[in-house]
C-alpha cells in the first residue's frame, strides 16, 4: 500500500489509474481503525478496482469544548490493518494541506434540515465539518463510490443529501455496523470506556431492541403507538443502568424527522454518555 500526504501526488495515482480504465472507492476515516472501518474497506472492494483510504483527524468538525488533541492517533497500526484489508493508496494529509488559508477563512457546505437535529443539535458545527470535509476529500479522490458506516446514521443522510443536493457523481454505500458480542457498536471512543463502563456500555444497544420490540408488537397488533412515551421509557432504563441520555428519538428513516403513525420506514437514533465517551447508536425498524 501507497501512503501519500501531498494531493499532487494523490492526484497522480488516481488520474493514472483512471487511464487504465479502473474505478476508484474511497473510505475516509479518522484513523484509530478497527473493524468497523476495515469493513468499509471489505465493501468498498466488491464495487470497485483500487481503492483510496483516508486518514484525517479534522478540526473543522471538532467543537471548542471537544479535545481534538486527545484523539487517538494509531498510524502505524492502521497503515497495517489497511494494508491487510487490501488498501491501494492511503491519503495522510495534515491540516494545512487541506485548509492552507486556515479554518477561519475556509469555504463550507451546509446541508440544511438533516444536519439541524439530534447531533447536529448537541454539536453545532459538525455537519458542517464532516459536509465540507467529506467535499473536499471527494473533490480530491473523485471516487466512484464512497463508503460510510450506518453507526453514524445521520451523517450518512447528510452526505447522501449533499451528494444528491450538489449532483456529486458518486455512489453513497451504506455499511452496517459493526459490533461487539455484547452488542456494544464499535467505535473509536470505546477506548476511553473504563472496564465498569464496558459492561455497562451495550445497555444502549438492548433498549433500543427493546424499542424495536415494542414498536414492532404495536403495529402487529394495529394499536396506535406512543413513539414520544416508549422513548423516554427506554431513555430511562439508559439513564437508570448508569449512562446519561443526550437523546434518543423515533425517526422517519430518511427525513430523520420524528415519527408519526403513517411512517413504515423508522430508525431510532440515540447517543449517551458512559462516563467521559459519547457512544451514538440507532437501530431501524421496517414495518410492513
Ligand atoms: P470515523 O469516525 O473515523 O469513521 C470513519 C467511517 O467508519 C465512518 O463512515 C463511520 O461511520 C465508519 N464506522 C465507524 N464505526 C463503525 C462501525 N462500528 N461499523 C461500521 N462502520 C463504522 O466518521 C468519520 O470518521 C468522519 O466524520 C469522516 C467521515 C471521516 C469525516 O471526517
Amino acid at each position: 500500500m501507497k501512503t501519500v500526504s501531498d494531493i499532487n501526488e494523490l492526484r497522480m495515482q488516481v488520474k493514472a489509474w483512471r487511464q487504465e480504465g479502473l474505478t476508484i472507492g474511497f473510505v475516509p476515516t479518522m484513523g484509530n481503525l478497527h473493524a468497523g472501518h476495515i469493513s468499509l474497506v471489505t465493501e468498498a472492494h466488491k464495487h470497485a478496482d483500487k481503492i483510496v483510504a483516508s486518514i484525517f483527524i479534522n478540526p473543522m468538525q471538532f467543537g471548542v469544548n471537544e479535545d481534538i488533541d486527545n484523539y487517538p492517533r494509531t498510524m502505524d497500526d492502521d497503515k497495517q490493518k489497511l494494508n491487510s484489508a487490501n488498501t491501494d493508496l492511503l491519503f495522510t494529509p495534515t491540516p494545512a494541506v487541506i485548509y492552507p488559508n486556515g479554518l477561519s477563512k475556509q469555504s463550507f457546505v451546509e446541508v440544511p434540515n438533516v444536519s439541524d437535529v439530534y447531533c447536529g443539535e448537541s454539536r453545532p458545527g459538525h455537519f458542517r465539518g464532516v459536509a465540507t470535509v467529506v467535499c473536499k476529500l471527494f473533490n480530491l479522490v473523485q471516487p466512484d463510490i464512497a463508503c460510510f458506516g450506518l453507526k453514524d446514521y445521520q451523517q450518512v443522510q447528510v452526505i447522501e443529501t449533499m451528494v444528491t443536493d450538489l449532483s456529486m457523481p458518486i455512489q453513497i454505500i451504506a455499511v452496517p455496523t459493526s459490533r461487539e458480542s455484547s452488542g456494544l457498536a464499535l467505535s473509536s471512543r470505546n477506548g476511553y470506556l473504563t472496564t465498569e463502563e464496558k459492561v455497562i456500555a451495550p445497555v444502549l444497544q438492548k433498549n433500543l431492541q427493546w424499542l424495536k420490540t415494542k414498536i414492532t408488537e404495536g403495529f402487529m397488533n394495529k394499536e396506535s403507538i406512543d413513539f414520544i412515551g416508549l422513548a423516554k421509557q427506554a431513555a430511562k432504563a439508559i439513564d437508570n443502568a448508569g449512562l446519561t441520555t443526550d437523546y434518543l428519538h423515533v425517526c422517519q428513516a430518511q427525513t430523520l424527522q420524528p415519527a408519526s403513525e403513517d411512517d413504515t420506514q423508522l430508525v431510532i437514533l440515540a447517543a449517551a454518555y458512559c462516563g467521559k465517551a459519547r457512544l451514538i447508536d440507532n437501530l431501524t425498524v421496517k414495518l410492513s
